[in-house]
């Protein structure tokens, strides 16, 4: 993600918050400590429990460390999961929310050949939620797009491809209705392409994008988009490579990064050693990867690949019967 020089020991602001979130963030770091990385773990508080120890889901010492570290690991909340996750964003000013979208094996995933990148515009579109409140008439809500917020997350998508070896970026947007707003989306994307042209562009309309998702997934490699439509598209996507267990996600800002899964705290299974926890390690993957330690992240990943592949040690949600702690174990043999 980004190319910045590797260190000698990263600082790691640890918040496993609430239910499994505790369960796949300790199955992770023992995966992370197997590594030939140093890491320092800070812990921070954050959640439900948090709340109803300290009166605040997300304490301002929390803010600090996750300010501080090189990169933040977050496992789930609960019920407080809006107040926190969506206040980090807000706090460290994370414009870019990465959701890759990618087939492996033995799992639920509609198609074999899936492996692209949504890149998501975090701070502004439909989401500044600007509504109007009701007249007799209806209601409104305001829409904005910015210059500057837009050319910040097609310059990072464009620079994600680059460092990432994908070849192809695809712009989403509704430029035949909303002709200003979109229209200004399109228009910045064909000026940012042109510092990138080594990489190929295209653009569709996020109706027809919905489609394409189901009929030739495999010819997206990266896709930018605005807020709203990133988060349905990524939705969209988790569904064609089937199960929360395994989707990953990051947000990225000038003054942090955070890596979690897209799951929640799961209540049903919390406490029983049942939890997936590769949708936390492909989290931390990512986090390598934006920490520049990319060998590091393929050793990581090609592990989970092989325990998915073997098929003998998987979870409950995967038609196994592993623990948690058993799948993690055989991810750290694998390495
Ligand atoms: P959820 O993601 O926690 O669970 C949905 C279903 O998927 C459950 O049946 C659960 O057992 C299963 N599941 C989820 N992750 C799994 C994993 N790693 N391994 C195996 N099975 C897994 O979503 P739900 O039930 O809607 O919400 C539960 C709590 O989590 C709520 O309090 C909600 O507010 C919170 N939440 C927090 C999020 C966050 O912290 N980013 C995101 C989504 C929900
Ligand atoms: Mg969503």
């Amino acid at each position: 993600m980004n190319t910045s020089k590797t260190k000698d020991k990263y600082q790691i602001a640890v918040v496993p918050g609430d239910g499994i979130g505790k369960e796949v963030m300790k199955a992770t770091l023992d995966v992370l400590d197997a590594l030939d990385i140093d890491f320092e773990y800070v812990y921070g508080d954050a959640g439900d429990e948090c709340l109803e120890k300290t009166g605040t889901a997300l304490p301002g010492e929390t803010l600090d460390i996750i300010r501080e570290a090189d990169a933040c690991l977050f496992g789930a909340a609960g019920e407080t999961a809006a107040d926190v996750i969506v206040k980090i964003r807000q706090e460290m000013k994370m414009f870019a929310n990465l959701r890759p979208v990618k087939a492996y094996p033995n799992t639920n995933s509609l198609f074999d050949d899936i492996d692209f990148m949504i890149v998501r515009e975090n701070t502004e579109g439909m989401y500044i939620a600007d509504e109007e409140s009701f007249t007799d008439e209806g209601a409104i809500a305001r829409r904005i797009i910015t210059r500057e917020a837009e050319r910040r997350i097609i310059d990072y998508a464009f620079k994600y491809a680059k460092d990432n070896d994908k070849k192809k970026v695809t712009a989403v947007h509704k430029a035949n209705v909303l002709k200003k707003t979109d229209g200004l989306f399109r228009e910045i994307f064909y000026e940012v392409a042109k510092d990138y042209p080594d990489i190929a562009t295209e653009d569709f309309y996020v109706d027809a994008t919905a489609m394409y998702l189901i009929t030739q997934p495999e010819s997206f490699e990266v896709i930018v988009t605005t807020n709203l439509f990133g988060d349905i598209l990524s939705d969209e996507g988790a569904g064609l490579v089937g199960g929360l267990g395994l989707i990953p996600s990051a947000n990225i800002g000038q003054d942090g990064a955070l890596f979690e899964p897209v799951h929640g705290s799961a209540p049903d299974i919390a406490g029983q050693n049942k939890a997936n926890p590769i949708a936390m390690m492909l989290s931390a993957i990512m986090m390598l990867r934006y920490l520049g330690e990319n060998d590091e992240a393929d050793r990581f990943e090609a592990s989970i690949l092989k325990v998915l592949n073997d098929a003998n040690t998987l979870t409950g949600d995967l038609g196994g019967s592993a623990t948690t702690e058993e799948l993690t174990s055989e991810v750290i043999n694998n390495l």
